[in-house]
């Protein structure tokens, strides 16, 4: 028997707290995606982040989270997570992935985006990086939906990894190092929802359950390492690599993206499900 971590379920006027952490969030990434331009560093980017928490009286969720020293991580083309904002300048052609989170009266929102530097149709960007990022993001929108009707945990995996097998062209990997978690009173909560097929089942999915579902993919190996610093992680091969993340709850209505304005409607109503608001 496997001892299980207590999963905390969320009251409905919880979820509303967590919405309000996710739309700020949601507008301190467009601002940064915004500000993430060639010739920009990533500290300059972490800045414009830290402005619109700081503006929103949200508190930030990843300084000082064992003593990590920066309020987003930026990892460039094969940092794949955790990269910390520096003096490093943003190139034409980089693959960008900022990750942020914040707080509002306890309750932590995490989410993270992909942006390709310039554009393969410009001739400025490899199309095969554009893909990577599309497919990722999509991916992220399966495990999502999926989660709509889930009984167990596990569904999400399976419904990532089965997206990502059917796509034609070079085949993407999905890195198992790293995995999406749960999310309310602390960033990283049981359970973890992998990225891929399990046989284990997983937790059974309740009203109140909230997770953050981060597929990370790669152009190449799965095989990951830790930097000098102690917390970017890179691919081993040096492939290049995407990451795309929502916080989003289940509940007695349904589900709602807690990082999107519109609960994610856009994304999700061609795949079949209609996002509520928690208290709908
Ligand atoms: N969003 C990141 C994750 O879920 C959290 C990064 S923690 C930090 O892995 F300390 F690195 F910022
Ligand atoms: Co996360």
């Amino acid at each position: 028997m496997i001892p299980r971590r207590k999963i905390e379920l969320k009251t409905t006027a919880q979820m509303q707290t967590m919405h309000r952490a996710g739309l700020v969030l949601h507008r301190a990434l467009d601002a940064a995606v915004a500000a993430a331009v060639p010739g920009t560093t990533t500290a300059d980017v972490d800045a414009v982040f830290a402005e619109v928490l700081r503006d929103a009286g949200a508190t930030p969720n990843f300084l000082g989270y064992y003593g990590y020293p920066a309020t987003i991580c930026a990892s460039v083309n094969e940092e794949v997570v955790h990269g910390i904002p520096g003096e490093r300048v943003l190139q034409v052609g980089d693959v960008l992935k900022i990750d942020g989170g914040c707080i509002i009266d306890g309750w932590h929102s995490d989410s993270a985006r992909t942006v390709v530097l310039g554009s393969a149709e410009a001739g400025t960007a490899d199309p095969e990086d554009e893909r990577l990022s599309e497919i990722t993001r999509q991916a992220m929108w399966r495990g999502i939906a999926a989660f709509a009707t889930a009984k167990y945990v596990s569904e999400i995996g399976a419904a990532i990894d089965d997206f990502v097998s059917a796509q034609p062209g070079a085949p993407l990997g999905i890195l198992q190092d790293y995995v999406g978690h749960g999310i309310g009173t602390a960033m990283h909560q049981a359970p973890d929802v992998l990225n891929y097929r399990s046989r284990h089942r997983g937790p059974k999915i309740m009203p109140g359950l909230c997770l953050a579902i981060e597929p990370m993919l790669v152009r190449g190996g799965l095989a990951t390492d830790v930097l000098e610093d102690d917390w970017t992680i890179v691919t081993r091969d040096g492939a290049r690599a995407s990451q795309w993340e929502h916080s989003v709850a289940r509940h007695a209505g349904g589900l709602w993206v807690l990082t999107a304005p519109d609960g994610g409607a856009v994304e999700l109503e061609p795949l079949g499900v209609a996002p509520v608001p928690p208290g709908e």
